[in-house]
């Protein structure tokens, strides 16, 4: 039954462990942020949305409309209803006041968590309840088609999916996320989100770059994604006479290993021992997919010697966020190294934001 009006809410989402193995079929272990961008929305009588956001302009259009036809913050909200029309949803007219806690740019998803609580909050009004994993392929239409990234399903999959308490491990060939009971308090330990506040660079332009290579790769080796490589070092020697195709094959291969590899441990309540794997992960990214900035690297060194178990760069990368396993009685000593750090190399301070694995989107009130 459509709705005249409702709230609805969609998580930011950090990666533990994973990233840029999504658009090559591989594996990942992120989970939903207890920060959200929240939608109150009242259908209107035309077809006509209306959206609001703190210190924005407001935007207007009418769906079901085109892509490039809104751009901006609003192309995400655009978006979410061109692609959910697109799908087939009598999009209604909608006034839509959004607020989100997500911080922009730092690579914990605030654009996913938009697109998703917004297409949330119109099927709702429409009286539609789509499947997760349905929902989630609609967003990276609109992620994709209109917003114009080329990104995968690991972001929307997590938001959409994810459970409080849990880890999410994301299969990308099958479309499936498990969850994995994490509680680290139980084990003295922390999951600390570092924000660089360092500025994104290129970020579109390289992401594509990325992906570009590791398509290449997989045509080389004459399999559809990465993830059909079933003899890492054989492939790797395939690849030899290209090194920079290799490298960014190598951080694919190894990386869906280490999740693999994280997924037991924490599975077998060893979540203390996943922190080599988060800092292998991070030196793989760094140097062979180059995907990290001085900024990151330096908050990653400096949070180990600080304490940390482990840390790497989480999401798309140039820019962006830490995600570091710390033990509590670490926490304000890998904090004052880590801002000790920065401000000696002259960069801006970085924020801290200690985090749980937090429930997906869903309907609010
Ligand atoms: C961004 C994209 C995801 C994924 C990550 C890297 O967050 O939206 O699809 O590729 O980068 O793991």
């Amino acid at each position: 039954m459509s709705e005249s009006r409702g709230t609805w809410s969609a998580p930011g989402r950090v990666n533990l462990i994973g990233d840029h193995t999504d658009y090559n079929g591989g594996f990942a272990l992120p989970f939903a942020l207890p920060l959200r961008t929240t939608v109150t929305a009242t259908r209107r009588d035309d077809r006509t949305v209306v959206a609001r956001s703190g210190g924005h302009a407001a935007i207007e259009f009418e769906v079901p409309g085109t892509p490039g036809e809104v751009t901006g913050w609003g192309a995400y909200v655009a978006g979410a209803a061109w692609a959910l029309a697109e799908a087939g949803v009598d999009v209604p007219g909608a006034d839509l006041e959004i607020a989100s806690e997500v911080p922009l740019g730092a690579g914990l998803s605030s654009s996913h968590s938009l697109e998703c609580s917004v297409a949330l909050a119109l099927t709702g009004l429409a009286g539609v309840e789509l499947d997760p994993t349905e929902l989630a392929k609609i967003v990276q239409r609109a992620e994709n088609e209109y917003a114009g990234s080329p990104t995968g399903l690991l972001d929307q999959m997590t938001i959409l999916h994810s459970r409080a308490r849990h880890l999410s491990f994301f299969d990308a060939r099958a479309l499936t996320v498990e969850p994995v009971a994490c509680d680290p308090a139980a084990s003295g330990l922390e999951l600390l989100v570092i924000d660089s506040n360092a500025p994104h660079q290129l970020v579109d332009g390289a992401y594509a770059s990325r992906r570009h290579a590791c398509e290449a790769a997989a045509r080389r080796l004459g399999v559809e994604t990465l993830r059909e490589v079933e003899d890492v070092d054989a492939a790797l020697v395939a690849l030899a006479d290209d090194p920079e195709t290799q490298r960014r094959a190598r951080h694919v291969l190894t990386e869906n290993h280490r999740v693999l590899d994280a997924v037991a441990l924490v599975r077998g309540g060893r979540l203390a021992e996943i922190g080599p794997l988060l800092t292998a992960s991070h030196v793989s990214m760094r140097d062979d997919f180059e995907n990290t900035v001085p900024a990151v690297d330096l908050i990653v060194e400096t949070a180990i010697e600080g304490g940390a178990l482990g840390a790497r760069m989480t999401g798309g990368g140039f820019g962006g966020a830490v995600i570091a396993l710390v033990p509590v009685v670490r926490r304000v000593a890998v904090e004052r190294a880590v801002t000790t750090a920065a401000l000696g190399a002259g960069l801006t301070a970085p924020s801290y934001l200690p985090v749980v694995p937090s429930p997906g989107a869903g309907r609010d009130a």
